[in-house]
């Protein structure tokens, strides 16, 4: 009996020493965050190329469906700016599911399905859009300073190219909005019978 109770408190000091040892070995550095966000960001980015033409689709205003079709065509850009700095750090240019980018556009999905045909779809569309910019302005302006941080100004360089892009596209969209509400208003997008 007390020499069982001898090997189990030998094995949970083993075990305790091996998690410790673990932990000790790979402490998580400002470089590990910087390759995870850039997954999240690469996946949300592929995500959205396959929301935009959905979007540019169902909008009764054609200028807000060329915003998204222009938009669509610079998303393709930005992804080839992440496959450059992937390629960079050596590693493969490879998504992570990211749970908030699912959400954001879940909730433009449920517009879409809501409001189809009523002549309060391009409003929604523009809200559902300009969340999905804020999170990539979010996402880019944080990646950027760790790029800086991290001595890698040529991946910091490719990342502000993305938000510039981003923050034009958010501030086109709240001009889009005005004047898709006021059409709206003066009734020309009608509710279809
Ligand atoms: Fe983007
Ligand atoms: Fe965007």
């Amino acid at each position: 009996m007390a020499r069982r109770t001898t090997k189990r408190t030998t094995k949970k000091r083993a075990t305790r020493k091996t998690a410790a040892r673990r932990t000790r070995r790979a402490p998580k550095t400002l470089n590990d965050l910087f390759l995870e966000t850039l997954r999240d960001i690469y996946f949300a980015e592929n995500k959205i190329i396959k929301t935009l033409p959905k979007m540019s689709k169902a909008a009764h205003s054609k200028d807000l469906a060329a915003a998204f079709n222009k938009h669509l065509r610079e998303t393709q850009g930005q992804v080839k700016r992440l496959d450059q700095i992937f390629k960079m750090l050596g590693k493969p240019a490879r998504g992570k599911p990211c749970e908030a980018i699912n959400g954001i556009t879940d909730e433009g999905a449920e517009i879409m399905r809501e409001f189809k045909n009523a002549p309060a779809l391009d409003a929604g569309l523009l809200a559902a859009a300009q969340a999905v910019e804020h999170y990539e302005i979010s996402r880019y302006g944080t990646l950027r300073t760790w790029a800086e941080e991290l001595g890698m100004q040529e991946a910091a360089t490719l990342l502000q190219a993305t938000l510039d892009e981003e923050e034009s596209t958010d501030r086109a969209l709240t001009e889009l909005a005005t004047s898709v509400i006021n059409l709206e208003a003066e009734g020309h997008y009608r509710a279809a019978a």
